[in-house]
């Protein structure tokens, strides 16, 4: 509907019209009050001009029907407004469970991305078309944003702390892709572009040149290469706990909190591991600040994560093994 319009970019995803339905909706009760004050300003001003030096204006004591109007009219006008972004902003901000996932690692000057199952791009993001993706972002810097104006969707990535970001692409072809935070020097020269491919184009795509490592092995390779393995191990008289099917569990901490195991405590425990110890545990793990880069903790944590997903029979066999 809006392509042949330049001012706007394509409507490319699932939020796209209604994120343009909400900005019109906004833009037009703009114009409507801005027009509608300007003309009264004029007109009253013309109307009810000071006709004689010794005029003296009749004096007004209030109209309850006025008041009401200019109170009422607002507050309902306000309220739509409210309501409706906010039921997009749940919308845009709660992922379904079936979204496909990708990590995003922001520095100066690039969008670094990886796939699970290891394909790695820079400042390109391969996507398939009517598929949801959620991008778990995360910056190795300063404050980046991740802002794909087809998809109508943006959100800051930030230093130490997990983001994200969904969408349904509903057409295919390359879109831009912008950082949108001024990040250093280069902030201008952090795009790329977005590409929509059709499923099984994607899938090719996807599968077609080999990629040395999943990010799961990768992940296992780091756990052996920054020696993560020789703690958490059943054999290692009970130094680090064991972390095979403990992810998305509730964790009690020797402080007596309850932690839940989750992406953030990982990146933390890897990071500033006295921070939160697990109950029974001496806080003997060393940090790993500085020795490991983002992207390197994302692949931990896929395989981490991975760990639960081996039925226990099977989990008992490797951990036999290590
Ligand atoms: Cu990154 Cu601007």
């Amino acid at each position: 509907m809006w392509t042949d319009f330049p001012l706007f970019p394509e409507q490319a995803s699932t939020f796209a019209k209604d994120v343009d339905y909400l900005y019109f909706f906004l833009v037009a009760v703009s114009l409507f009050f801005s027009v509608l004050i300007f003309t009264t300003v004029f007109y009253f001003a013309i109307r009810y001009r000071r006709r004689s030096a010794d005029e003296i204006p009749q004096p007004i004591h209030g109209s309850l029907a006025l008041e009401l109007a200019w109170s009422g009219l607002p507050l309902v006008i306000s309220m739509t407004m409210f309501g409706w972004g906010a039921v997009l902003f749940f919308r845009m901000h709660t992922p379904p469970a079936r979204a496909m996932r990708v990590d995003v690692v922001g520095k100066q000057w690039m969008w670094k991305i990886q796939h699970p199952n290891g394909k790695r791009e820079i400042n390109q993001l391969h996507v398939p078309l009517g598929q949801p993706v959620k991008l778990n972002m995360i910056s190795e810097d300063v404050i980046h944003s991740f802002f794909i104006p087809a998809f109508r969707v943006k959100q800051d990535v930030l230093p130490g702390r997990y983001s994200t970001l969904w969408f349904e692409a509903t057409r295919t072809g390359s879109y831009h892709l912008f950082c949108t935070e001024y990040c250093g020097t280069k902030h201008s020269g952090m795009i790329g572009s977005v590409v929509v491919l059709e499923p099984a184009e994607f899938e090719q795509w996807l599968t077609g040149t080999p990629v040395g490592e999943t990010m799961e092995q990768a992940g296992e390779r780091l756990f052996v290469l920054h020696n993560c393995i020789t703690c958490h191990n059943p054999s290692s008289g009970a130094r680090g706990p064991l972390l095979d099917g403990l992810f998305a569990t509730k964790i009690r901490m020797a402080s007596g909190e309850t932690v839940t195991m989750d992406e953030v405590y990982i990146r933390e425990s890897i990071l500033n591991p006295q921070a939160k110890v697990v109950a029974g545990y001496r806080p003997v793990m060393p940090t790993y600040q500085g020795q490991i880069s983002e992207e390197s903790i994302l692949q931990l944590i896929a395989y981490i994560k991975s760990l639960t997903r081996q039925p226990p029979a099977q989990q008992q066999a490797q951990q036999g093994q290590r």
